[in-house]
């Protein structure tokens, strides 16, 4: 499912080459500016607070709860408030919302060194951390409504169709620049936090160490207001609305159970960043780094975090991306294992690095997994409901990591436990090996359940990707023992509307053809005269009123028709049969699209084919509007369905295809033809018979029968 939204071409795209937001108008980039300057703030907030929470703490298991409160206080808004400050965000002006925010940051972190109490520290992380909320999605609006007339004019020229165009198009890098004016100032925001501590260290001492990097938070506030004071206007053109975390939790997401094997891997992947981010203050204080080594871990995390980002879609191209996201996640964990059990503060700071990258990959791997095609252009049409509920899940995972790994570790802190030669093990370090344990169960569970190359070994695979190849097993291999069978073979190609079954089909055919073997291709609805027929009835547009229990035996009908008079009769003379649909096409469209019981489906089915089914049953998986997208003759009765009914099927088919994963293949349509064919290949060989004994060939001296049917 790899897509290249990024090269897709635009009819009236700007050229490529030439950046779409260089012409930006003045209040643009001074509005960019701003909003780089206030998330660097945000970002420095982060390690400032904690730090100034943990200074005055007495005890680890005081300073591990600072921390922890501190963190937890930041992110809880989110997860609670985040549609309440989206709909406020939505009703005052963009830039009101945006001078709001940086303004009262500014004074509440400025009052964090005068006032100099814990509970104040905390209630300024959560009052930093609302109105963090109310900043995004007003910068995230604000940014895009800049993309003023002069800037289409600029990058369009031409029509109004190209100026359209080019204007839905800027808007969406527009969004996109925001979003990096908000993350990407992390990793910067670290590394000043370790400058800072070093120089507030020397210069401020011992007890008031921890200022420095306030005062700086307050002045980036500040500094970012000022700048977006000089934007004299953002028009409201932009609407808001942030989704509920918890309340698209509890609702589903509308992902099938490969889309909640995604959830797992994103939580797994949150809880070890998390986690290593909730104890990092303490953990590097036990090791002698203070603040300064803070802050290297934290730059270490964040830096890998965008690097894993940046990599998740490029690293080992040709390596299936579900089996990334479970071993991305595993890795985390195990990194998150050496961190908690080294004791020397550069190699945890390198290690929270990897873990970084870890966990950013399996972001975008996941969020790559089920974006939407208008998810990129900003069309508000496209259900962007995959991605928020991911999203919230990471949200989610990372609060329950920076409120739990901390409380585990305050409670378990003062039960040191010596190993060997005096090793200790304390509390922080045995509450990241739990997270750890947990992270790895989740990424185990959900390698699991996105695997997509069952059967196919691990290590070869990895290393045929590091060689830019896809792995399949070596011809010279002994095959695997044929299955000795007393009559012919089945195979059928199952798939939703585009996804090329026809075409892989075809092709497995004339590769059985060319080892030998006697095969007939065919398909569903109409292989038959009588199946001819009832095609034309179930699929002309012009029938309408067919009732969805008459469609289904409809369906019936032409496959009992189809096997006894096709399947049945190639099999008992021990042909290979290929068929381009079978049964599950009935269960996923007829079941699963119009929403009628499976199981009843099922049983009239195995009624009306004897209980045949097949050997391998290869499903080819394609998003919906991609293979809708794909077909070139006008849409029949059932692909006119809306987008819903396909969804849907596509969910049918793989929940079928997880229920018995030995009888599918289920494959990822959007893979070169070639590779999808091999594999194919590889997975018919399986259960092949013997082929046609040489004496035969000799005695008839002709190639075996060929038939289509
Ligand atoms: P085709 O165009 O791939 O030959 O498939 C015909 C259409 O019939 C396709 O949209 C899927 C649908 N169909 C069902 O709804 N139920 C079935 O049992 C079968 C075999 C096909």
């Amino acid at each position: 499912m790899t897509r290249t939204d990024a090269s897709r071409p635009h009819p009236a795209a700007p050229q490529p080459g030439a950046s779409p937001l260089s012409a930006a108008a003045a209040p643009f980039r001074r509005l960019r500016t701003a909003l780089s300057v206030s998330g660097l703030g945000q970002w420095l907030a982060v390690p400032a607070l904690s730090a100034a929470a943990v200074l005055p703490a007495d005890g680890t298991e005081a300073r591990l709860r600072a921390a922890g409160a501190v963190l937890a206080l930041l992110v809880l808004p989110a997860v609670l408030l985040a549609p309440l400050a989206g709909a406020l965000a939505d009703r005052v002006d963009r830039r009101l919302a945006l001078l709001i925010a940086d303004g009262l940051r500014f004074v509440v972190v400025l009052t964090v060194p005068l006032v100099d109490a814990l509970p104040w520290t905390l209630a300024a992380a959560f009052l930093v951390g609302c109105l963090s909320l109310l900043w995004a999605p007003a910068a995230s609006a604000a940014l895009p409504a800049l993309v003023s007339d002069a800037t289409v004019g600029a990058s369009a020229g031409g029509t109004v169709v190209a100026r359209e165009a080019a204007e839905t198009d800027l808007r969406a890098d527009a969004r996109r620049s925001a979003a990096r004016a908000a993350f990407g100032p992390a990793p910067v925001a670290a590394l000043l936090f370790a400058v800072l501590a070093v120089i507030a260290n020397a210069v401020l001492g011992a007890s008031h160490r921890t200022d420095l990097p306030l005062y700086a938070t307050a002045a980036l506030f500040v500094l970012a207001a000022a700048l977006t004071a000089l934007v004299k206007q953002v028009p409201a053109t932009e609407p808001i609305s942030v989704p509920a975390p918890l309340k698209l939790l509890f609702q589903g997401p509308g992902l099938d159970r490969a889309g909640h094997g995604l959830g797992l891997a994103v939580g797994g992947a949150a809880l070890a960043a998390g986690a290593v981010a909730a104890v990092a203050r303490v953990h590097t204080g036990e090791l002698g780094g203070g603040d300064a080594g803070y802050g290297a871990v934290l730059t270490g995390l964040a830096a890998g975090l965008a690097t894993g980002l940046f990599l998740g879609p490029r690293v080992l191209g040709p390596f299936s991306r579900r089996r990334l996201l479970g071993l991305a996640v595993i890795a985390a964990a195990l990194l998150l294992i050496v961190a908690a059990l080294v004791r020397n503060l550069v190699v945890v700071a390198f290690v929270a690095a990897f873990l970084g990258v870890a966990a950013g990959a399996a972001w975008s791997t996941a969020t790559a997994a089920v974006r939407d095609p208008a998810g990129e252009t900003g069309d508000e049409s496209g259900d962007r409901r995959p991605r928020a509920f991911l999203a919230s899940i990471a949200l989610i995972g990372t609060l329950v990591a920076v409120a739990a790994v901390p409380a585990v570790a305050g409670a378990l802190g003062s039960h040191r436990l010596t190993i060997g030669d005096g090793y200790d093990l304390d509390g922080s370090m045995a509450a990241q090996l739990i997270a750890a344990v947990l992270a790895l169960i989740t990424g185990a569970v959900a390698y699991r359940r996105l695997d997509d190359r069952r059967g196919i070994p691990l290590a070869a695979d990895l290393r045929a990707a590091l060689r830019g190849e896809v792995y399949v097993p070596p011809s010279q291999a002994p095959a695997p023992e044929p299955v000795r069978r007393e009559r012919g073979v089945f195979v059928a190609f199952e798939g939703g509307e585009g996804a090329g079954k026809t075409t892989q089909a075809r092709l497995a055919a004339i590769w059985l053809r060319d080892h030998g073997y006697d095969v007939i291709t065919t398909h569903e609805p109409g292989a038959t005269k009588i199946g001819m027929r009832l095609r034309a009835m179930l699929l002309d547009r012009d029938t309408t009123g067919l009732s969805d229990r008459a469609e289904t035996l409809l369906y019936a009908a032409d496959r009992a028709d189809h096997v006894a008079n096709v399947i049945r009769p190639a099999l008992e003379r021990g042909a290979i049969v290929v068929s381009d649909r079978y049964l599950d096409s009935s269960l996923a469209y007829q079941g699963y699209g119009r929403q009628q019981p499976v199981g009843a489906i099922a049983r009239v089915n195995a009624w009306a084919t004897g209980g045949l089914v097949p050997d391998l049953t290869v499903l080819l998986e394609v998003p919906p509007a991609d293979g809708l997208r794909r077909l070139s003759a006008p849409a029949d009765r059932i692909e006119s369905e809306p987008q819903e009914f396909h969804e849907r099927v596509q969910a049918g088919f793989r929940a079928l295809a997880e229920a018995e994963p030995d009888r599918y293949l289920v494959l990822d349509a959007s893979r070169p033809q070639a590779e999808l064919s091999r594999e194919i290949q590889y997975r018919i060989r399986e259960i092949l018979p013997d082929p046609i004994p040489a004496g035969t060939e000799d005695a008839t001296s002709t190639f075996p029968a060929i038939t289509d049917v």
